[in-house]
């Protein structure tokens, strides 16, 4: 393993790949305090979630991100012009659907591969107070795309309030150079003090 990493295990239930887990997922808490990381990654782990624990996992993701962090993950997406490719798809037809917003492929596992409408994507991103940077679609409804499942990049936004001083520090910088006359910041460079007359 890699400098720096460890590994923090959670027996978390899931009816594929865990089902004697012991940990419900929607009551999954990451065994780490928040705001602790600049990036989360999880490649091929919602294509196999249902949407509700998603939805969790995404509060969890943003408590522990940075503000400003990064998550790439993938997902099965559709919308109306895409689902028809994706009911057809070449490799996981998703020919079955559990509720309005979620389609799947097996009946007898539907966590096998599990896809969701992308509108419901945003929104349960939006609500978990993480923001869409991009979506590149892969090809596994058989589009021509370089990878298979369709990678989605998040972003935890700025606290306001932290955006709001920079910007406010960067004003009164900007206020004190213009009023410094070698283009030195005066204020930042005190002088030092006279001694006596005749300097
Ligand atoms: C298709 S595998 C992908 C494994 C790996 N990420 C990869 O890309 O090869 C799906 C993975 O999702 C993991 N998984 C299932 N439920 C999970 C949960 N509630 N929390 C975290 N991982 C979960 C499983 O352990 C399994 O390793």
């Amino acid at each position: 393993m890699a400098a720096g990493f460890t590994f923090a295990h959670l027996d978390v239930i899931n009816d594929r790949y865990n089902p004697k887990g012991t940990v419900a997922p929607e009551s999954a808490r990451f065994p780490a305090r928040g705001a602790q990381f600049d990036f989360c990654c999880l490649f091929s782990i919602f294509t196999h979630f249902y949407k509700e624990d998603i939805q969790h996992y995404l509060y969890e993701i943003r408590r522990v991100l940075k503000p400003g962090g990064l998550v790439v993950a993938t997902w099965f997406l559709y919308d109306d012009e895409r689902l028809p490719k994706a009911i057809g798809s070449p490799v996981y037809p998703m020919a079955h659907r559990l509720d309005e917003v979620t389609i799947y492929k097996e009946p007898s596992d539907p966590l096998r591969a599990i896809a969701f409408d992308e509108n419901h994507v945003r929104t349960i991103v939006k609500n978990a107070g993480l923001e869409v940077v991009r979506i590149d679609r892969g090809k596994w409804a058989g589009e021509e795309a370089v990878e298979f499942q369709d990678f989605v990049i998040l972003r935890r936004p700025e606290d306001r309030v932290r955006v709001q001083l920079r910007s406010l520090a960067g004003r009164a910088k900007r206020a004190l150079m213009r009023r410094a006359p070698s283009g030195r910041c005066s204020a930042a460079r005190p002088r030092p003090a006279h001694h006596g007359r005749g300097r």
